[in-house]
């Protein structure tokens, strides 16, 4: 090895939640990382880290994406938005979104793991269409698995949420 040195901190200029941040990370972190490591966001989770599973799900300028298949260098500039930043009113006293409260109100949560990438991905469905179809939202979460197999019920509340927006 010669004397280069090796750079590893790459500054990241994001939008999260509508509060604009900047992190340090390195080349090879991905944004679900930066998001949980570097933002203390913990509500995104990773679990199959390869885009099969949907749990890492968050909105880049309101589209769902996997932020485990995004290397955090490649957000800068983004718009990215969290299951955090879907509640109102700020951290302390935030409330719970119309999506959210349907996805209690039909008892479509169990072990809960699924739960953040499933409302934001019926987040960005809704935000193309405001009601869709049964067969519309299986479809819009069909990337998102639940191994509590609710899903039935996750698309009950995605209904629910969408006709009470009506
Ligand atoms: S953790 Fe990203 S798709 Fe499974
Ligand atoms: S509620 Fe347990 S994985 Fe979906």
């Amino acid at each position: 090895m010669t004397g280069a040195t090796r750079r590893d901190g790459y500054p990241v200029r994001v939008t999260v939640n509508g509060a604009a941040r900047t992190v340090e990370v390195s080349s090879t972190e991905t944004l679900l990382d930066a998001l949980r490591w570097n933002l203390d966001l913990t509500g995104s989770k990773e679990c199959c880290a390869e885009g099969e599973c949907g749990a890492c799900t968050v909105l880049v300028d309101g589209r769902a994406v996997n932020s485990c298949l995004v290397l955090a260098v490649e957000s800068d500039g983004l718009d990215i938005t969290t299951v955090e930043g879907l509640e109102t009113g700020g951290p302390a006293g935030g409330r719970l979104s119309r999506l959210q409260d349907a996805f209690l109100e039909k008892g479509a949560v169990q072990c809960g793991f699924c739960i953040p990438g499933m409302v934001m991905a019926a987040q960005a469905l809704l935000n193309e269409n405001p009601h869709p179809r049964p067969d519309e939202v299986r479809e819009g979460l069909a990337g998102n698995l639940c191994r509590c197999a609710g899903y039935q019920r996750i698309v009950d509340a995605v209904l629910l949420a969408a006709e009470e927006d009506a």
